[in-house]
């Protein structure tokens, strides 16, 4: 059997000869020379085929190669420094797999709309493959940090009799003769888990009917979400900012080649170092009214808002302490100020907002209890999640970070729907 080598590897094989599998990207032809452009998932090559170098055959077929036709190239492979990616890779056979037949996405600017109807087929261009690396990057190293740092993954159900974030976002659907709803964040049970193995996490997909088309929205997108035992408040922000450094930092690391095709400013990212800014909502309102917004004490911030206020700093802001008014049923009110919780939202900076939400929670009994009835909550269905005060409650705390929010941030994107390889948005769940 042929041994296959992959582009990236090519480094290791200069002045050998390679066997690379792939599909063709582009091609360019100077009546006797063509230059194919092949990909293969790990990157791009030239690959050039000169016909006093190869049987006739196998410059009738290179010829007749068109966009994304699947192929086998046979070659040697040269140092070139004015080739993309630095080698070049002398053809000496071709094999066709399959011929492409009207490749539907020529190599110029396509509309949105045609781009996302054709999205299994889009994600074939460098730029999309680009992403989709990070985007396993960003993963990695968030399950690396929580792993290495004696967290336990453990998951969360999808299916839930009831919602944790929000009744008005809710997606509902039959589960026999009941009704059922998808998650719309697993920190409910992450909050069990977090009382029988201490630091834990789940990272999986979230649903929420949100009526919102923005370019931070998505209608299914994926979270990460720690529950910490025995941690409070400060030691909770902690957490993040460290996780936040650790994946922008792995991120710089190992994908520069992704980073700089995406045309990312790394040096933006490499400001992204513990500690992070924080200011109080108080303090927030504040800074908002200065900068001439028309907003009071007790108000939800917009995404202008939220532009506004991380803008000022190069890493991320932290907001902390909003209003109990504002926030889930769930956050522990500041002992000093009960009128506010002891939470942070995230943001991002240079205007890509909430990348992260979290608090520390309620551990009292009859305070919880008190809260269910305010937000008529059930017991039936949260009868459980009241148990866990009644059994050694302790304080504790975790936070949900938004993978494709942290993805359109660190790559540069202008919307979320290219973090994520098929997206669910208001008007498309297809294909
Ligand atoms: O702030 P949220 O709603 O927090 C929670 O769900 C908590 N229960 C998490 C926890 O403490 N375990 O959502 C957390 C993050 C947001 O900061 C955002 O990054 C992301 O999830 N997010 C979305 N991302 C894309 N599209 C949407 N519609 C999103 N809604 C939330
Ligand atoms: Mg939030």
């Amino acid at each position: 059997m042929a041994e296959y080598t992959t582009i990236r590897q090519l480094a290791e094989h200069v002045g050998q000869r390679v066997t690379l599998r792939g599909w063709l990207y582009n091609k360019r032809s100077s009546g006797k020379i063509h230059f194919l452009q092949v990909r293969d998932g790990t990157g791009l090559v030239q690959c050039v085929v000169v016909k006093s170098n190869v049987p006739e055959e196998t410059f009738a077929t290179s010829e007749a190669l068109t966009q994304e036709s699947s192929l086998v190239v046979e070659g040697t492979v040269r140092q070139d420094s004015r080739a993309p990616g630095g080698f070049e890779v002398d053809v000496e056979r071709i094999e066709r797999i399959q011929q492409a037949h009207d490749y539907p996405i020529a190599l110029k600017e396509h509309g949105i709309d045609f781009l996302l109807d054709h999205r299994h087929l889009w994600i074939r261009v460098p730029r999309q493959r680009a992403i989709l690396r990070i985007r396993a990057e960003i993963e990695r190293a968030i399950q690396g940090f929580l792993d290495d740092r004696g967290f336990t993954r453990v998951d969360a159900p999808v299916l839930t009799p009831a919602s944790c974030e929000d009744t008005t976002e809710l997606f509902e659907t039959r589960y026999f003769d009941d009704t059922a709803y998808l998650t719309q964040s697993g920190q409910l049970y992450m909050e069990a888990a977090a009382m029988a193995l201490g630091k834990v996490y789940c990272f999986g997909p979230c649903f929420r009917a949100e009526k919102s088309k923005t370019r931070r929205h998505l209608i299914e997108f994926w979270m990460v979400e720690p529950e910490m035992a025995f941690v409070e408040h400060e030691e909770n922000l902690r957490v993040q900012e460290a996780l936040v450094e650790h994946v922008v930092q792995s991120v710089v690391d190992r994908c520069a080649p992704e980073l700089e095709l995406l045309g990312r400013d790394i040096t933006r990212l490499e400001r992204v170092r513990a500690p992070f800014a924080r200011m109080t909502y108080d303090d927030a309102i504040r800074r908002l009214r200065d900068l001439g917004f028309d907003i009071a004490w007790g108000d939800d911030f917009g995404a202008p808002h939220e532009t506004a206020l991380a803008e000022q700093f190069d890493t991320p802001l932290f907001i902390e302490r909003y209003p109990t008014q504002l926030k889930a049923f769930y956050m522990q009110p500041d002992p000093a100020r009960p009128e506010v919780v002891l939470c942070a939202d995230m943001l991002a900076p240079e205007g890509y907002g909430e990348i992260v939400g979290g608090s520390q929670r309620i551990h009292d009994y009859d305070l919880l209890k008190a809260r269910f009835e305010e937000h008529k909550l059930p017991e039936e269905t949260y009868g459980w999640y009241l148990d866990l005060r009644r059994y050694g409650s302790v304080p504790h705390s975790g936070f949900g970070l938004g993978l494709e929010r942290t993805i359109a941030w660190i790559c540069g994107l202008d919307h979320v729907r290219e973090a994520t390889l098929f997206p669910r948005m208001l008007y498309r769940m297809a294909p």
